[in-house]
């Protein structure tokens, strides 16, 4: 049932997302290949949150490809040899080992612009200069990568980061983008963002601590990406700090804290707990 909405509303938001990619040419059809496949949770929260505030899926659908886009160009960049050098990506190459380097470099590039032409549309309403304003800090220097760099930094520190220096990194990396998807719907409807923020800061940290999981527990042919090898890299996570027992433990203590979060929305927001549940419990 939660499968099939998120299947169904993120299907709308890559639909959004690819008719807005130019039809023609390699570049247009890499960033097709790189929008493609994923589970759609970032916009799916954007519509999702847009829903409870009675906002049409017509308007949420932008924001919605807006981020699918943002986080596209963040993995086909992730991927790159100066970066985590991954080869897979959703179960199919990375588009640097599919294409070629300067075309994995393009393609980021390219989808990042994307997603901010998509915020201008007339139908985003009101909400488009906040909504863009929020996006570049979450995207840039103090949001997704600043947490890049201090996750590439952290392969090679002195000592081993501890609690609160990888909960800062990741609540950059992964958890700004799915903070600005959370509060979208928010801003989209007027209302205040705050319930929204809180159970995007605990999911986004959730979100992370499972992929760390899968990394370690995950099997391949599901992940749809390689796994073992954050500890080979000496990534920061976690599950090399507290192991995979504490690190179960954590998520689903904030998971909780996310679903509590939404306590002012009642019944209301039961799809976003469902969601917050999917996050701990998905195998890819
Ligand atoms: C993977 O994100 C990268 C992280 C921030 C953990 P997702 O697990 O959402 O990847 P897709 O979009 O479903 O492939
Ligand atoms: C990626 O984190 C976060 C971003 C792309 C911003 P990871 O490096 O852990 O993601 P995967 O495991 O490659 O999907
Ligand atoms: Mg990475
Ligand atoms: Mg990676
Ligand atoms: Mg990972």
């Amino acid at each position: 049932m939660f499968q099939q909405r998120l299947t169904e509303t993120s299907g709308l938001a890559r639909a959004c997302l690819h008719g807005a990619i130019c039809d023609d040419g390699a570049l247009a059809d890499a960033m097709r290949y790189a929008t493609s496949g994923g589970k759609g949770m970032r916009g799916f929260l954007v519509m999702e949150s847009a829903r409870l505030h009675g906002v049409d899926d017509a308007r949420s659908v932008w924001p919605a490809a807006a981020i699918e886009s943002v986080h596209a160009y963040s993995l086909v960049h992730d991927d790159l040899p100066c970066m985590d050098d991954d080869d897979l990506r959703r179960g199919l190459p990375s588009v640097h080992r599919k294409w070629d380097e300067a075309t994995a470099v393009l393609v980021g590039d390219a989808l990042q612009t994307l997603a901010f032409e998509l915020l201008t549309k007339d139908v985003v309403g009101a909400a488009r200069v906040p909504l863009i304003a929020a996006l570049a800090q979450a995207s840039g220097q103090v949001g997704m990568v600043h947490g890049q760099a201090l996750d590439i930094a952290a392969e090679t520190a002195a000592t081993p980061l501890g609690l609160d220096e990888i909960i800062t990194l990741q609540a950059g990396k992964t958890g700004a983008l799915i903070r600005w998807s959370a509060e979208a719907g928010a801003l989209l409807g007027g209302a205040d963002p705050e319930p929204l923020r809180d159970y995007a800061t605990a999911l986004g940290l959730a979100f992370q601590i499972a992929d760390d999981i899968l990394d370690v527990e995950g099997d391949a042919n599901a992940v749809g990406k390689a796994v073992g090898k954050d500890a080979d890299a000496g990534k920061a996570t976690f599950v090399s700090l507290l192991g995979l027992n504490a690190a179960k433990t954590r998520a689903a203590e904030l998971v909780d804290q996310a679903c509590d979060a939404l306590a002012p929305y009642g019944q209301d927001a039961e799809t976003l707990r469902e969601a917050a549940r999917f996050v701990i419990q998905r195998d890819r």
